[in-house]
């Protein structure tokens, strides 16, 4: 059997024992039953995984990136993480219903996506649902916009795989800019708890000048490098890349400016 067929075999038999991302939280809490078929779901899971790295990253990485393609690690990670991995929702700690949308295993593993089919995939129906109590994210939050739910669509009818691109990893820092470089990653990556009106510890970076403060008081960079006596930011997820560390210290050094 290919190594691709057995990912998919394993894949399907781990979607039909996953209890559906709908379950309610008084469900998942109080059955023993469904909690032990977690934790077989999640041992298959290190199985599959460490048979993967055995063989071949399972992480398909292309040359080239195609505008046809949706790419996971690009396109769809993106929106998941800023628009659901909060605390009390869907980041590792919280698992709110069971998901976790922080990585493509977590995705997998969690949300009852199946490739190539939108009507059996709970991942689809949750973001369009028309019943507004039901509907992902939940009010008073907005529904995703038409561009993201197409790009989640189209990711899930070309085989929900974890593809990445080269083009986009390749890292500049000679000419780093706030809105380009530095802004999207934040806003991706620490407004979804750092905004609004009950930002995270208190620490609000709705805006520039939210940002230019702490990156003037040195804390940015600090907890986003990871330096000993800051917590560790983003909280429950990877250290963002070296490529981004390094064009944030150049931001900073050249004066954190609007540009
Ligand atoms: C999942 C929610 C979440 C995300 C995402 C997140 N934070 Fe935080 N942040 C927190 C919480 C909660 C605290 C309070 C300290 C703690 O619990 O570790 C905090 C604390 C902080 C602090 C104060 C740390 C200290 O030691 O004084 C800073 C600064 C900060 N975050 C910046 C960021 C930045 C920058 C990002 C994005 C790279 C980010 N956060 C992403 C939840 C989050």
């Amino acid at each position: 059997m290919q190594i691709r067929d057995f990912i998919y075999v394993i894949f399907v038999l781990t979607v039909l024992s996953v209890p559906s991302a709908c379950v309610h939280d008084t469900l998942l809490g109080e059955s023993p039953m469904i909690d032990s078929m977690m934790t077989d779901t999640m041992i298959l899971d290190t199985m599959v995984t460490d048979t993967m790295m055995d063989d071949t990253t399972h992480q398909d990485t292309m040359q080239g990136c195609d505008t046809t393609v949706i790419y996971f690690e690009q396109d769809v990670l993106p929106i998941l993480r800023g628009s659901c991995a909060f605390a009390g929702c869907h980041d590792a700690a919280s698992a709110r219903d069971g998901v976790i949308l922080v990585s493509y295993e977590q995705v997998i593993r969690t949300t009852g996506t199946v490739p190539f089919d939108l009507s059996e995939s709970d991942l689809y129906e949750a973001i369009t649902d028309d019943d507004l109590d039901k509907r992902m994210p939940p009010e008073p939050r907005d529904a995703l916009s038409q561009e993201d739910i197409a790009t989640i669509a189209t990711w899930i009818l070309q085989g929900a795989e974890d593809l990445v691109c080269e083009e986009a990893s390749d890292c500049d820092i000679d000419d780093v800019s706030y809105g380009e470089d530095i802004l999207p990653v934040l806003r991706v990556e620490c407004q979804g708890c750092h905004s609004g009106s009950s930002p995270s510890a208190g620490i609000a970076m709705d805006d520039y000048d939210d940002i230019k403060s702490l990156a003037d008081n040195g804390l940015l960079f600090a907890v986003i490098n990871w330096d000993s006596g800051v917590s560790p930011m983003p909280k429950g997820r990877e250290q963002l890349s070296q490529c981004f560390i390094d064009q944030l210290k150049k931001w900073i050094d050249e004066g954190a400016q609007n540009n």
